[in-house]
């Protein structure tokens, strides 16, 4: 099945195909050594029209890489809008902001550290609320950085989550893979709090089987 999903997502590319901005982002991720798991240029548009067509003005991301899903989200912004992205690693936020100056998006603030301390620093700063929040880090962290969301968001807040279904393997309830266990918790989270209205749907395509969730705060 992988074979058509691969062809399918490929085919849609000839259509939509990434400009050389995203191209040139794509290609000093892969020259720098950064692994090869940002969303798929589908998954990014998607972003970019969710983002457009909510209006969005402040955006957070967890989880920079080289900065192509900051692209995709930074493009949806209006002139005078705002967009945080969180990066634990140096050298991928380098490699982020290099790719952002050469997108022309001085508004995106790439932020070095781990989620979990600078999550709670944004609280401190009163640096929210934000219109869209896109998680896709490292999935141990998703159960709290979904909360710390919470805490940085406003009624009608979308909250994104990438790789929640991690090719199936979150069936597994007693996995002893500690970040399949952490969606799970995660899945189970935004389904069972009253705070938002969520869903997930299963991605097929260039990236293989996995899913996106959708959250809306009330
Ligand atoms: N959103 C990116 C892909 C992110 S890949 C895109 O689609 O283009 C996941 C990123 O999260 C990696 O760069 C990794 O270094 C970063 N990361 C991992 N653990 C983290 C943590 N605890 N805090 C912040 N970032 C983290
Ligand atoms: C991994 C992380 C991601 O965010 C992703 O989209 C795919 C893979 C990973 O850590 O392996
Ligand atoms: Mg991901």
């Amino acid at each position: 099945m992988s074979e058509i999903w691969t062809a399918v997502d490929t085919y849609l590319g000839t259509l939509f195909p990434d400009d050389a901005v995203l191209q040139a982002a794509v290609e000093r991720g892969r020259t720098e050594g950064l692994p090869e798991i940002a969303v798929s240029p589908m998954q990014g548009r998607l972003l970019n029209i969710l983002a457009r067509a909510m209006g969005a003005r402040a955006i957070l991301e967890v989880g920079t890489l080289a900065g192509y899903s900051a692209i995709w989200l930074g493009r949806a912004l209006p002139a005078d809008g705002r967009m945080i992205t969180l990066e634990v690693d140096a050298h991928h936020a380098e490699v982020a902001r290099a790719n952002l100056a050469s997108a022309g998006l001085q508004n995106v603030e790439v932020r070095l550290g781990a989620a979990r301390t600078t999550l709670p620093q944004l609280i401190e700063e009163s640096a929210g609320p934000f219109d869209l929040i896109f998680i896709d880090a490292d999935k141990v962290g998703y159960p709290e950085y979904f909360t710390w969301s919470l805490d940085l968001s406003h009624a009608g807040t979308l909250i994104i989550a990438d790789n929640v279904v991690r090719h199936g393997n979150i069936l597994d309830e007693n996995t002893d893979d500690v970040s399949s266990r952490a969606i799970r918790e995660f899945n189970a989270m935004i389904a069972a709090d009253a705070r938002v209205d969520a869903t997930v749907l299963q991605v097929v395509g260039v990236k293989g089987h996995d899913g996106l969730a959708f959250a809306v705060v009330r």
